[in-house]
């Protein structure tokens, strides 16, 4: 969306992985206040985003104008404290919610701020209910937008101007399909409208075929679903393996959406906490890895209270932040075998190689510079470790352990000839 947000992909931290359903104003302020005084800040995360459950169950609870209720339980001072908190650091506030009206507002006798209209004058169905993951169904009605455009219009800025005025800067719009394509044009209007710019992303599981249609709208949207696992009994391990590596699967038919404006979101970032993550260390690194040759936001799902520090090391890896800042998704060559090369032609004529090996032992992986769009030699850098390994000529090979990954920036040499390359972006990984 052009509305000025999101130039480069957002990096920050998420409430979701590791707060799970009890964000409070002090946990969340005490993670606010860990990425600043990580350094994590001063390399460029700067959102910290709540996620689900900082308010009431929508079916039984709203504020005078049919809007969510915070759980002022949990967030005893209001959000626009923990927005002034989160600011006062030097950092960006987000907020979450659902799609659609509160059903408790529906029988509220208070109309809509600034009109004469009531929130049951834009809803029409009262048997069928919008996605809430968490308070489920029976929380949210659906909007019509034809019934009374204009009450709808008014409720969404009325909502906007509320987040607004908490100092959001990020919104989250969960449980969104293609049946919420009028939603979130009506919540594009509304967050404009506002007069403050924010962020607008969109969640989860997304259609790629919509993509134009998000790209329009929003800021960011998910191509997948939840990176966690649920496997742990408390908060960790956050996520495993197999949510990481199906990204591989699903990444290659966005790639032509991502850029300015608007990004492929693969979800958070689950590097932080070392092997309480569920992830080995090379999993970790090949996790950042993808998200930045992918351009992805890095919005961080970790305790920051309790970084490790060799996975602080990799967060704040700038040569590797820089590749996912420069936002040009990367695609793979080919997805037949477990050992992968993606790339993505750079504009100053370099091009960044991501290798993996996703398979279950040691592996050998080469990237041929003719799949890159050259032959000749080129110049190859290491990036995660800084590193110039030298000339190569025609291909670069390395040997990977499982899981394990590396980031290049391979520079063609004076003279290299280029080839054409044929590679459907949008039919990638469909088989
Ligand atoms: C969905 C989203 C997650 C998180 C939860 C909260 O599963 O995909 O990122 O927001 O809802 O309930």
């Amino acid at each position: 969306e052009s509305n000025g947000v999101a130039l480069t992909p957002p990096m920050g931290w998420s409430s979701w992985s590791f707060i799970r359903k009890n964000p409070t104003e002090s946990n969340i302020e005490a993670q606010a206040l860990a990425l600043k005084n990580s350094g994590l800040l001063a390399h460029g995360y700067q959102y910290v985003n709540i996620d689900d459950f900082w308010y009431l169950n929508p079916a039984n609870s709203v504020d005078a104008n049919g809007r969510w209720a915070t759980d002022t339980s949990r967030f005893p001072d209001g959000m626009g404290a923990v927005g002034a908190y989160v600011h006062n650091l030097g950092e960006k506030f987000g907020m979450y919610l659902t799609p659609g009206i509160p059903v408790a507002a529906y029988n509220q006798n208070t109309p809509i701020a600034g009109t004469s209209w009531h929130a049951r004058d834009i809803v029409s169905n009262t048997s069928s209910y919008e996605t809430n993951y968490n308070y489920g169904s029976g929380s949210m009605y659906y909007i019509d937008y034809s019934k009374n455009p204009a009450a709808a219009q008014a409720y969404l800025n009325s909502w906007a101007d509320q987040l607004a005025s908490y100092g959001v800067d990020y919104l989250k719009i969960d449980g969104v399909g293609d049946w919420d394509v009028a939603d979130i044009q009506h919540w594009s209007a509304a967050l404009n409208q506002s007069g403050r710019p924010i962020h607008l992303e969109l969640s989860n599981s997304l259609d790629p075929a919509s993509a134009a249609t998000w790209r329009q709208y929003a800021n960011g949207w998910r191509i997948d679903g939840d990176v966690e696992c649920y496997c742990g009994s408390g908060s960790y391990p956050l996520t495993s393996w197999n949510s990481v590596s199906s990204r591989f699967t699903d990444a290659p038919r966005w790639v032509p959406f991502g850029g300015p404006g608007g990004w492929n979101d693969l979800d958070s970032v689950e590097v932080g906490n070392g092997s309480n993550d569920g992830l080995t260390a090379d999993e970790r690194r090949t996790q950042l890895t993808l998200w930045a040759a992918e351009g992805a936001p890095l919005l961080l799902g970790t305790d920051l209270t309790n970084l490790d520090p060799a996975d602080l090391a990799l967060l704040t890896n700038d040569r590797v932040i820089a590749v996912d800042q420069a936002g040009v998704p990367a695609h793979p060559v080919d997805q037949v075998a477990q050992q992968q090369v993606w790339t993505a032609a750079n504009s100053d004529g370099s091009h960044t190689v991501a290798l993996f090996n996703l398979g279950s032992g040691t592996a050998t992986v080469t990237a041929h510079f003719a799949d890159l769009g050259f032959t000749g030699a080129a110049d190859v850098q290491d990036l995660w470790a800084g590193t110039d390994l030298g000339s190569s000529t025609g291909s670069f090979s390395a040997s990977l352990a499982s899981h394990a990954s590396m980031l290049l920036k391979v520079t063609p040499a004076a003279g290299a000839a280029f080839a054409t390359l044929h590679y459907d972006l949008v039919n990638a990984g469909t088989g």
